[in-house]
């Protein structure tokens, strides 16, 4: 049985849980997967021999260090590096030591919603990189799009690493590409992750370990509702299921209810039932190939400059300009 909703909502965060638990099906956004907790589980999918796609990226970047600094660089004029959802910046190290070494000269802006993640990250950069110039921002993507479109003076370099347009449907990807594309000019570059179509049991393992970080990471959200709205929800009631569909490429995370189970939120003033093996779907981790990158950028009215990918073709990484 459902109470009608009569309190305001506190926060997106509250709107959106109570508008995905009373929709059939149900479902929450990943995004809500991320607080300190969700960050280190995050940080520990990366570290998982499964989760192939860190390892990838980073021999793509290293392999390609030289001609990714040529590209950057250009004519020779400073150019600024902006990087949306920065995290602990393992991989852009690579890029950055580079271009240090070489000479090449540009300053640093990474982006993060959160002020803490960018503050260690500037940290552990003046350590062990000390002759980067770094300004953060702090923002969501879409507020620091805007500022990037306003930041005149030097050439922009957006990086955005890791496949995590992958969490978006290809409709808000491509609303996403277009608003990357009104924020930068003529001779501005993207340089894209994006994780590739492969051998479908790779792809489930990534997303299946076995020792259950991913399900810890996909229950988080279940944890932050409890604990940011007053919930009772009981993780050990919820199975973590994923499925890949070769076909279009989409993997997709679900919460499924191993029983019949009535759940309260007390912040939402809302009660909810769950029937046996029902679905809570989470998450979207989009596998691509050139075919759709190159739909994408088209729909998105952005050119493909040229594109790098680690021995195993598992990974690639795009270079988009206007
Ligand atoms: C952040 N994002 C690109 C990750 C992915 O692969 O979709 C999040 C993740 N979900 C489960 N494992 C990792």
């Amino acid at each position: 049985m459902q109470k009608t909703q009569t309190t305001s909502f506190k926060s997106t965060f509250e709107q959106e849980v109570y508008e995905g638990l009373t929709a059939f099906p149900k479902h929450l956004s990943s995004k809500y997967f991320y607080d300190e907790v969700g960050d280190k589980l995050f940080q520990d999918i990366m570290n998982m021999p499964e989760y192939y796609l860190t390892d990838c990226e980073y021999d793509i970047l290293d392999a390609n260090k030289k001609a990714i600094g040529e590209l950057f660089k250009k004519d020779g004029e400073p150019f600024s590096l902006f990087e949306l959802g920065a995290g602990d910046g393992k991989k852009t190290k690579i890029l950055l030591k580079h271009f240090v070494e070489n000479q090449i000269q540009f300053d640093y802006r990474p982006i993060d919603i959160s002020q803490n993640a960018l503050n260690q990250l500037e940290g552990s950069i003046k350590k062990e990189i000390p002759e980067v110039e770094v300004n953060t921002l702090q923002g969501t993507y879409f507020e620091t799009l805007r500022d990037i479109g306003k930041a005149n003076g030097r050439r922009k370099v957006i990086l955005f690493l890791g496949s995590n347009m992958g969490n978006l449907l290809h409709p808000q990807a491509i609303e996403f590409l277009k608003n990357m594309r009104d924020s930068i000019a003529e001779n501005d570059l993207i340089f894209m992750g994006l994780d590739q179509k492969k051998n479908p049991q790779t792809i489930l393992d990534a997303y299946n370990d076995k020792a259950g970080i991913t399900e810890a990471f996909n229950k988080n959200v279940l944890t932050r509702i409890n604990g940011e709205m007053d919930a009772n929800f009981d993780l050990d009631k919820f199975l973590h299921w994923e499925v890949y569909d070769p076909e279009t490429g989409t993997a997709k995370s679900y919460l499924v209810s191993k029983e019949e189970q009535m759940v309260n939120i007390e912040s939402l003033e809302l009660e909810i039932r769950l029937n046996a093996w029902e679905t809570i779907h989470t998450e979207i981790s989009q596998k691509y190939d050139d075919t759709v990158v190159a739909w994408l950028a088209e729909q998105a009215d952005l050119k493909i400059v040229t594109s790098f990918t680690d021995n195993k073709q598992w990974f690639k990484n795009y270079v988009f300009k206007k």
